[in-house]
């Protein structure tokens, strides 16, 4: 359960936001279209919400414009953290915004896009906590939750095509993690973490 109130988690990630974007939208931050940390339709207040944050660079734009629509579709929470406009912009900006959004527990999963998906997942994987798993076939998608417990999905606007995309993103969302050795695998992973 989330002790804060929605208002608080919408000013705690719009701040977060803020702070990653460039100076020339915040005055508008909230007039961006699709912008809003929402709670679910009759929820109360105090419920969890399911979220995933969403992110890309210039590259990746249009993808992640199709791929948040279509989390949309399946019911999910989608937090939008830019790029805002095709203009050139830098992976490794977006990739810690979501990530530490991740990694923070003010997203549940992410999503992130980029040209290859390779920039974005090493940029990710920085971040402590973070199974940030670039993919290129559904198969990979799924696996990377069951056994890996990716909790953060990239892949390439300019490697997979908008069906294949869609099936990426749908296997991620679809599995769930299997656990048992697996689970002791990402626990040795973790000891890597804390070792370096
Ligand atoms: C941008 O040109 C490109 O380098 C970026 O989108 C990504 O593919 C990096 O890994």
């Amino acid at each position: 359960m989330i002790e804060n109130k929605p208002e608080k988690l919408y000013n705690e990630r719009m701040e977060f936001r803020v702070f990653f974007l460039r100076e020339k939208d915040a005055p508008d931050i909230k007039s961006v279209p699709g912008n809003a940390c929402r709670a679910r339709p009759g929820t109360e207040t105090t419920e969890a919400l399911i979220m995933y944050a969403i992110g890309s660079d210039h590259a990746g734009y249009d993808m992640r414009m199709l791929i948040k629509d279509y989390l949309e579709k399946l019911g999910e929470e989608v937090l939008d953290m830019g790029t805002f406009d095709r203009e050139r912009s830098n992976y490794p900006e977006i990739a810690e915004s979501v990530a530490s959004l991740v990694a923070a527990g003010k997203a549940d999963a992410a999503v992130l896009i980029c040209g290859t998906g390779i920039g974005m997942s090493i940029a990710a994987n920085k971040v402590k906590g973070v199974r940030a798993a670039c993919v290129s076939d559904p198969f990979s998608a799924r696996m990377s939750k069951e056994h890996n417990d990716a909790n953060v999905l990239c892949f390439g606007a300019r490697v997979v095509g908008s069906e294949v995309a869609k099936m990426i993103v749908r296997e991620w969302h679809d599995a769930e993690f299997l656990g048992g050795r697996h689970r002791m695998r990402l626990d040795m992973i973790e000891d890597i973490e804390g070792r370096n």
